[in-house]
């Protein structure tokens, strides 16, 4: 075992509960805390739950006392923060989806300044590029964020490496920059998670919404692929010191092709109905992650077809 305590934020949540179980599984730390306020997440997303490695915090990032706390209580080597509100719900409310991302970040890099923790591996997003149209995107492209949600998130990408230029013997961080991510436990929100909202649509025989004539294309990265890739992160300090690396295929896949996909798994008819845009959508994203490769010499490596089986095994038994 090679570290002591890593605190997940987010880790009830989709990629935070397999993040939590790969390290726990993987053996590499002594003990995982794991943080949620649960207003999105689930303790049941983890499999890990019964661990004498797990410990489970429920707290809330945005308040700094509650954070402090938990420091104060652990001795913590590595924060991984994935704790986030979603995008969907910036359309509706954009103050608090800000402010909640925003304040966490700044209460993070704080305790990080206090000397509460050694390494932050943050967790970014594709979304701060904004449409790309066609352009493969990589760590030094520019960003234009379309929506409160995308602009938080750069900000908070901004804020941590304004720290480490600031308080340059206090704060180590990588930031992960994964494009979407697909899998086994996303929640199924309105308008959120093409796959997911296709298994259930299919498997009631009604029609699958999808904006833009469902030629919205994005790069599909496997959930536990993100996960795999923190674990190489948190292997290799020295090659991943202030560093951005952004998680991605480098294969683009429009929104209706994902559907046919999934319809001709479940074998069922293809059934969609196109509707509007919604606000600040984006139409275009891939990824270049060359970066990571080369240097850590970690790729997303689930085949599609068997990432899209695992999900249909996954929700079709959700399903009422
Ligand atoms: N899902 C994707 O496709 C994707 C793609 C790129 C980047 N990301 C990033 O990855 C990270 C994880 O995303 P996800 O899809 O797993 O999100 P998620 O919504 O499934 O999980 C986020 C978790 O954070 C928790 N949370 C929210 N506010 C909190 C607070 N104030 N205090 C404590 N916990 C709080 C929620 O309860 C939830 O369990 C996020 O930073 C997100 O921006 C996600």
């Amino acid at each position: 075992m090679k570290f002591g305590y890593i605190l997940v934020t987010g880790a009830a949540g989709f990629i935070g509960s397999h993040l939590t179980d790969q390290l726990i599984n993987s053996g590499i730390c002594e003990k995982v805390i794991a943080v949620d306020n649960l207003s999105m997440g689930t303790w049941d997303n983890l499999s890990t739950l019964g661990s004498d490695k797990l410990i489970r915090v429920e707290a809330n990032i945005a308040n700094s006392e509650e954070l402090s706390r938990i420091f104060d209580m652990y001795d913590v080597d590595i924060v991984c923060h994935l704790a986030t509100s979603p995008l969907v719900l910036s359309i509706t409310d954009p103050v608090f989806v800000f402010e909640n991302i925003v304040t966490m970040q700044k209460n993070i890099l704080e305790c990080q300044r206090n000397g509460k923790f050694k390494k932050l591996i943050t967790f970014s997003t594709s979304e701060v590029y904004g449409s790309s149209d066609g352009v493969v995107l990589s760590e030094t492209s520019l960003l234009k964020p379309q929506t409160p949600y995308a602009s938080a998130k750069a900000a908070a990408d901004m804020l941590t490496e304004s720290y480490a230029k600031t308080f340059t013997d206090k704060i180590e961080y990588t930031i992960v920059r994964p494009f979407n991510n697909y899998g086994p436990r996303k929640r199924v929100l309105s308008g959120a998670g093409i796959i997911p909202q296709a298994i259930k649509a299919f498997a009631a025989h009604e029609p699958l919404k999808l904006v833009d004539n469902g030629e919205t294309m994005r790069d599909f990265v496997f959930v536990e692929d993100t996960a795999r890739a923190v674990i190489e992160i948190i292997k290799k300090p020295e090659l991943t010191k202030n560093e951005l690396f952004v998680i991605a295929t480098g294969v683009p896949r429009k929104m209706k092709d994902i559907s046919i996909d999934i319809a001709k798994l479940m074998h069922r008819p293809i059934n969609i109905e196109y509707v509007p845009s919604r606000p600040g959508d984006v139409s275009y994203l891939k990824g270049n992650g060359r970066k990571i490769h080369s240097k850590l010499g970690f790729s997303p490596d689930t085949e599609w077809l068997e990432g899209l089986k695992a999900c249909i095994e996954y929700y079709t038994r959700l399903l009422p």
